[in-house]
């Protein structure tokens, strides 16, 4: 793990990071511009919060690019996205190979148009390799396709006599998601303001902490990010258990209780 800013102690530092990177129409509409010049910036604060993980020591950066229901938009955004996905794709490659970075992918991968298709198992084959860090592109996805995925999965090997029905626990559906190896986000940031996770990791995100800021998504670079990790940094998680007050004490009765 590589050294955290000085604000944040390294055991604090998320190993996965989720983000909703949401708002680049209104960037784009408050400065009198068309949207797709909001997703262009976009592009750049992605490649800021790449960065960032890297020297903060965050494993694992999930990024929310295109939902299932984002293919509703108008045509000639979708269009524009996807050609900005290549191009995004073609221009971090050198980027992602320096600095060994996986590439990998969740989400609905035959919706997309060939050349997206091509230029993903391209960088995604180039790096497989690599383990340390890892950013995961989140494209035609729904948390709810997920899960509908893994359930049918599940459904044909109980079919075929692979699996018994009984043995399906939360452990059996977590290995039918699209990227079963991947620990479940620690933090879930979205930008923008919106509270709501619009069919985002829904399965994945159940005890992840929450971060909502109203930094638009092409405001959002290193500062906004170190803000987020701090405020993660200052987190109880429980886990639904009861918060011990004094560890000291709890060490102490923790070796009392045991037999
Ligand atoms: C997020 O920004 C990018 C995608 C959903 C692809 P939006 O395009 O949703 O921006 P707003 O929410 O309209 O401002
Ligand atoms: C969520 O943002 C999807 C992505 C960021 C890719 P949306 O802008 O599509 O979500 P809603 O419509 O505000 O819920
Ligand atoms: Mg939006």
């Amino acid at each position: 793990m590589k050294t955290a800013p000085k604000s944040v102690p390294n055991s604090a530092v998320p190993r996965h990071v989720a983000i909703i990177m949401d708002g680049n129409g209104r960037w784009a509409r408050r400065r009198g511009l068309a949207r797709i010049h909001g997703h262009r910036e976009g592009a750049e604060s992605l490649r800021a919060v790449l960065r960032a993980c890297r020297t903060t020591g965050v494993a694992y950066l999930t990024v929310y690019a295109f939902s299932s229901e984002n293919w509703a938009r108008p045509r000639d955004e979708v269009n524009a996205l996807m050609s900005l996905l290549v191009r995004f794709l073609r221009r971090e490659e050198k980027e992602l190979h320096d600095n060994r970075v996986r590439l990998r992918h969740i989400g609905r991968l035959a919706d997309l148009p060939k050349t997206v298709q091509r230029e993903l198992n391209r960088v995604m084959a180039a790096t497989a390799g690599y383990e340390e860090h890892q950013l995961v592109l989140a494209l035609s996805y729904g948390g709810r396709e997920e899960i509908v995925h893994a359930a049918r999965r599940i459904a044909q090997r109980v079919k075929q006599g692979d699996l018994d029905p009984d043995a399906v626990d939360a452990a059996v559906v977590a290995q039918h998601l699209y990227a079963p190896d991947i620990p479940d986000p620690d933090l879930m940031i979205r930008t923008s303001g919106e509270m709501r996770i619009s069919n985002f990791l829904l399965w994945q995100l159940s005890y992840s902490e929450l971060y909502v800021t109203d930094t638009l998504w092409p405001d959002f670079r290193e500062r906004e990010f170190a803000a987020a990790l701090e405020a993660y940094a200052g987190r109880h998680r429980r886990f639904g258990k009861v918060e011990e007050r004094n560890p000291r004490r709890a060490r102490r009765r923790g070796a009392a209780d045991r037999p």
